[in-house]
């Protein structure tokens, strides 16, 4: 089973416009001769449309960090997902540990947000992870559980085919501590394990999951080694080009 590798820049709440549309141009120019793996950025909000246009001709997705469960309506501080689609947003964050951490959102609004994701269209990249008093307590696998159970709650296989999954450890994320590919992979393999349960195992073979939390030029190579890591979500190394140039062109 081979799925395609997927590399996803998360740019957060970093770039203004002109420095968004400047990076996004140069990830176009690197992704120029991609052809056995896809690129997303994700800018904030405010950078959408600018780098929809920079990335105009290229093959590389456009993605938004979050999108809302409605299509309109009294929702102050959301986007909906038609408003995405008319800026050309092809996939969508959901999950984000940070989204979960500082802003509270839990299992049933994530699932709301993935199923309004799917139901428009948009390819969701589901975020889930445990923190670090999760993993030393041995709570790893239950918090993973609940949280993909969660999201998926109510999402039918012809629609969880679209998903991509990213596993990021809180504890791994802007700390500069990642991962060992063992832990990563031993996570991985949990996971696809479990989609296998909630949905069937030729389902779980094609779904990607991504890795997440401090991947760098340097660990890159060994993370896109293991069987079950088919691609990473990026944070800080996606706001230089050269960095993630780097890790476009993983080995
Ligand atoms: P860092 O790569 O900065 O650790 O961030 C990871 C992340 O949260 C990507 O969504």
């Amino acid at each position: 089973m081979s799925r395609r590798a997927l590399l996803a820049g998360n740019w957060k709440m970093h770039l203004t416009i002109a420095q968004a549309v400047e990076l996004a141009q140069a990830v176009a120019a690197v992704c120029a001769d991609c052809r056995d793996r896809d690129v997303m950025l994700a800018p904030p909000f405010t950078a959408l449309a600018g780098v929809a246009q920079a990335l105009q001709g290229s093959n590389v997705f456009l993605g938004a960090q979050n999108v809302a469960w409605e299509a309109q309506g009294a929702f102050t501080g959301e986007i909906a997902p038609p408003m995405l689609i008319d800026i050309g947003v092809r996939m969508v964050i959901i999950g984000h540990s940070e989204r979960r951490q500082i802003f509270l959102e839990d299992n049933v609004m994530i699932n709301r947000r993935l199923r309004a994701a799917l139901e428009f269209g948009l390819i969701p990249v589901l975020c889930i992870g445990e923190t670090l008093e999760e993993r030393e307590s041995g709570a790893t696998f239950a918090v993973l559980e609940k949280q993909l159970r969660g999201a998926l709650h109510d999402v039918p296989p012809g629609q969880a085919e679209q998903i991509v999954l990213a596993y990021e450890p809180v504890w791994a994320i802007g700390t500069g501590k990642t991962a060992s590919t063992e832990q990563a992979q031993e996570a991985h393999h949990f996971l696809r394990n479990l989609l296998a349960d909630i949905y069937n195992k030729k389902l779980a073979e094609t779904i990607r999951v991504l890795y997440g939390g401090s991947v760098k030029p340097d660990n890159i190579d060994a993370l896109m080694a293991q069987a079950d890591i088919d691609g990473a979500l990026v944070g800080g190394a996606a706001l230089q080009v050269e960095s993630f140039k780097r890790i476009i062109r993983f080995q």
